[in-house]
């Protein structure tokens, strides 16, 4: 990623990010399925967000571009070198919302975190996934949406955590395919 971008606009942020993942493969969750979750924000209006996975921020950017100047992410990245670049993207996009990056391991920051967070975006380690959800579950309001991506190419790793939301009766959830991935979208009963 070419950390010399110079502009202040968050969709030509997105834009210089996806180009860059298209030259070297970023795992980003990208414009296809970024819709989807761009739509549920827009649609969900939340106050508090917890992100689990920022990389260099494209999706704290996408989610944050679409909510107001009271509302605010907390993202938790487990590398030091991509939380600061994504701290640079952040600020040129120069969104709307307030976005906290946390350096660490997600299975400590989230006990950490006081809550409560009306939407969650999970995209970090597949295998972890339900522990992060377990984690940060009695912080989520009723009527939350966590919104897991990956849940179609890695469905196997995240077998566990599609289960528990589908089969639980803690959730009501639905999976989108998004050509060869899917996102799994689930909301807190
Ligand atoms: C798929 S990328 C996130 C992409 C980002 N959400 C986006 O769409 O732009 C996954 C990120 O999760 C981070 N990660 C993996 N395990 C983690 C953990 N236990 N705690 C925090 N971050 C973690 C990785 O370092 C990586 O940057």
């Amino acid at each position: 990623m070419n950390a010399q971008i110079s502009v202040s606009n968050a969709d030509e942020v997105l834009r210089l990010i996806e180009q860059a993942s298209e030259k070297n493969f970023l795992p980003i969750i990208g414009p296809e399925k970024g819709k989807f979750l761009a739509e549920e924000i827009r649609k969900a209006e939340p106050r508090r967000v917890l992100e689990v996975g920022t990389l260099i921020g494209y999706s704290a950017i996408l989610m944050g571009k679409e909510m107001d100047h009271k509302s605010e992410i907390l993202t938790i990245e487990l590398h030091r070198d991509e939380a600061e670049l994504a701290g640079k993207n952040i600020v040129r996009a120069n969104i709307p919302a307030k976005i906290q990056i946390i350096v660490g391991d997600a299975l400590q920051v989230i006990p950490t975190l006081k809550g409560p967070f009306d939407f969650a975006f999970i995209d970090a380690e597949k295998t972890e996934y339900l522990q992060y959800l377990n984690l940060a579950e009695d912080k989520l309001a009723k009527g939350a949406i966590v919104f897991a991506d990956n849940a179609g190419v890695f469905a196997d790793q995240m077998g566990d955590y599609l289960d528990y939301v589908r089969n639980s009766g803690k959730y009501r959830s639905r999976y989108i395919q998004v050509g060869g991935d899917g996102v799994e979208i689930s909301v807190k009963l």
